[in-house]
């Protein structure tokens, strides 16, 4: 059967699948079912038809799941804001879904069968002392034709006008921008820890975070966790994975302001070695820093160029890595590290890998490379950074074969 845009099919939903949908199929068609939970019975309305499978909005729900809430926010559900995927699961039911997620991508792309629990981080606190929903520390309205800010559909460029977004965190929920309009095409507003929220005007603008027993400085445009407790909790994740020791060398590729350079550096010591690569100018500068104290060398350099020169040029020796290193953590963006520095980083003599993950398709297909190469998982934590949404954080220890 073809079915077309706005097409209304009656389906059981299956199992979740990755990007923030659950799987259904109606005489021989895979759709991809968002606002649904694993077992319902829904009708699901057409979004979007490809070649072999349907994107679809669970539009009514016949026989509902007793993971299903109200949603709590009014401007989530289909045709609506496409900042949440999961308002209508429960918390025990969105942490379930997550971890079925990242337990499925690593039996499809590395064959792992790896038991997952996804942990949840503390709440935030509101302004009432109570547990806040709020935890994006940074947040992006997009503004309308009519200058109204708001937040995008699912997959779309369309700007829903919102008066409030639950998962803002407080500070940036009580700053005057949704109440107006603006000639901008979009308002950027963040949370740091140190200051109140505040609308980014100049990204160069600088804040301050702390973690790791450290002072963090970077500019209000560049890239820190958004979840206020991220930070931290990856960072005591990845020193537990390591157990870096005095004296050891380590690699933190994609390094950033510095977070887990600073971390590990405190624990390999003055003996020890520690290399930070980083390709983004704010990053770099940040990096340098906030790590000018510690024993760290700053190369401000892509991780491939780092890792894996063009052919037949040496390159900067200044921007090259060399191996044989102790321990490497990487925290690549969302693409993943891929094929050619997976490669090097199995070479360089590494006697462990923390691997932190933002997106666990990519994690997965990374993780069959190593395996490739002899390398194993040895755990893999999950964790709950982003509430509501369907992304989920992961922290994966991988060991060469003679471990
Ligand atoms: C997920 S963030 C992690 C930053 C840092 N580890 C932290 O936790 O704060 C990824 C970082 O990698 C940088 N980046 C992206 N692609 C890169 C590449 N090919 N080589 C080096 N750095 C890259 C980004 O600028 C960003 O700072």
């Amino acid at each position: 059967m073809t079915l077309l845009e706005l097409d209304r099919v009656e389906v059981t939903v299956g199992a979740p699948a990755h990007g923030g949908h659950c799987v259904a199929r109606h005489e021989g068609m895979v759709l991809f079912v968002r606002h649904a939970l694993p077992g319902e019975r829904v009708i699901a309305e057409v979004t979007e038809v490809h070649r072999g499978y349907v994107r679809a909005d669970a539009v009514e729900i016949i026989e509902a799941s007793p993971d299903r809430v109200p949603a709590p926010c009014p401007w989530s559900g289909p045709n609506a804001c496409g900042g949440c995927d999961l308002q209508h699961a429960s918390t025990s039911a969105q942490l379930e879904w997550k971890a079925s997620v990242v337990r499925e991508l690593l039996a499809r792309f590395a064959q792992v069968d790896q038991a997952v629990r996804v942990e949840q981080l503390p709440s935030t606190v509101g302004a009432d002392g109570q547990p806040d929903a709020g935890w994006r520390t940074r947040v992006r309205y997009t503004v309308d034709a009519e200058g109204r800010p708001g937040l995008r559909k699912h997959r779309s460029h369309e700007v829903v006008p919102i008066e409030r977004c639950m998962i803002a965190y407080p500070g940036i929920r009580s700053l005057p921008v949704l109440n107006r309009t603006w000639s901008a095409d979009a308002v950027e507003t963040v949370a740091p820890s140190t200051e109140p929220a505040f609308v980014v005007t100049d990204p160069a603008r600088p804040i301050v975070e702390h973690a790791a027993g450290h002072e963090f400085t970077l500019s209000a445009g560049g890239f820190w966790q958004v979840h206020p407790y991220a930070a931290q909790t990856l960072a005591d994740a990845v020193i537990e994975q390591l157990a870096p020791k005095a004296g050891e060398t380590v690699w933190d590729l994609y390094g950033g302001a510095g977070l887990f350079a600073a971390a590990v550096a405190d624990h390999v010591g003055v003996t020890g070695q520690v290399a930070l690569v980083e390709s983004a100018p704010d990053g770099v500068a940040a990096a340098r820093q906030n790590l000018a104290k510690l024993p760290v060398r700053i190369v401000e350099s892509t991780v491939e160029r780092a890792l894996v020169p063009p052919r037949g040029r040496a390159g900067r020796s200044s921007a090259r890595l060399r191996g044989p290193v102790d321990l490497v953590v990487l925290d690549p963006p969302r693409t993943g590290a891929g094929k050619q520095v997976v490669t090097a980083i199995a070479a360089s003599g590494a006697r462990a890998v923390s691997y932190v993950a933002c997106d666990p398709a990519a994690l997965a297909r990374d993780v069959a490379t190593f395996q490739g190469l002899g390398w194993h998982l040895a755990q893999l934590r999950a964790f709950d950074c982003f509430p509501f949404t369907h992304h989920v954080e992961c922290v994966a220890l991988l060991l060469p074969a003679r471990s």
